[in-house]
């Protein structure tokens, strides 16, 4: 099905340092919609900057925090899919600091694969914090009706309004972790992605439009640095013109075909 470049092969055998760096497309073949698929796109239910900002959780707690706690059940009710688990596998073979899991997403699919040490750009969807002071909040510390473990609790699909609970310490309301729209990402998460995208040996864009700054300038950093990049998306992106060789199909029959011709052997 596939016939990879002799290139491409070579460069990832060879590869002392591999960066995977995901976005929505990649989950998509586990049924989380992504940001801007026509079809299933998440936003095409509702204007992004009408739920994912600051704004609209201090001017509709209730609509955000209940989309948010649908977000969560969804991705609960979602599997790692095979572009996940080839991932966790290169990772597993090659090992942490040779084969990084860096991404956009902020569902937990990678690290249920089995992939550790993943670098969450945007946040993470089962993080929560006070909105106020800041404080985080484990989900399991959350009123049981906020948990998404709670199996009782069925969200509506069209994201209800659920008031978020109050932050203990201050009583201020609990919001997602998550980056929104016109905030700043972890300075820490910024600078370690700059310095493993302009170090490593081959950077693997997959499943991401490339279109969302501070992380699309990544491949072009890694690019610039002298590393091989690659991308992996059925669509063209503006990324096209940054990688070395784009592979135009989805990422759960892509990768782990390309993991079993560069193990091939081994
Ligand atoms: P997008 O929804 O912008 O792009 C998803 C990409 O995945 C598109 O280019 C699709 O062509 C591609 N795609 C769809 N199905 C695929 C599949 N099966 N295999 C491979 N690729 C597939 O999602 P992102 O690029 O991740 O930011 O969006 C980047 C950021 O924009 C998100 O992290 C989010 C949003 O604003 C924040 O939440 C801060």
């Amino acid at each position: 099905m596939f016939n990879f470049d002799e290139t491409v092969l070579e460069r990832l055998q060879t590869a002392k340092k591999i960066v995977f760096f995901s976005g929505a497309g990649i989950s998509a073949e586990s049924g989380v919609p992504t940001f801007r698929d026509d079809l299933s796109g998440l936003w095409a239910q509702y204007d992004p900057m009408q739920l994912a900002t600051p704004e609209a959780f201090r001017r509709q707690p209730a609509l955000v925090w209940g989309w948010y706690l649908w977000r969560r059940q969804r991705v609960r009710a979602a599997q790692p899919n095979a572009a996940h688990l080839a991932l966790a596998q290169w990772q597993a073979a090659a090992g942490a600091d040779r084969v990084i899991c860096l991404t956009q997403n902020v569902d937990d699919l990678h690290e249920r694969a089995g992939c550790s040490e993943v670098l969450h750009l945007h946040g993470n969807l089962f993080s929560s914090l006070c909105a106020e002071c800041g404080q985080s909040v484990d989900e399991a510390a959350l009123p049981k009706a906020h948990q998404t473990r709670a199996v009782d609790v069925e969200f509506d699909p069209n994201g209800q309004e659920i008031t978020p609970p109050a932050c203990r310490a201050c009583g201020g309301h609990i919001r997602p972790g998550v980056i929104w729209f016109g905030e700043a990402l972890d300075s820490q998460v910024l600078d370690r992605s700059f310095e493993l995208s302009a170090t490593c040996d081959v950077l693997i864009a997959i499943g991401t439009s490339g279109v969302v700054q501070p992380a699309a300038a990544l491949p072009s950093i890694a690019r610039e640095a002298g590393a091989y990049v690659m991308q992996i998306n059925p669509q063209e992106t503006p990324l096209d013109a940054v990688a070395h060789s784009n592979i135009r199909a989805s990422a759960a029959q892509a990768l782990p075909e390309l993991y079993k011709h560069v193990h091939k052997g081994q």
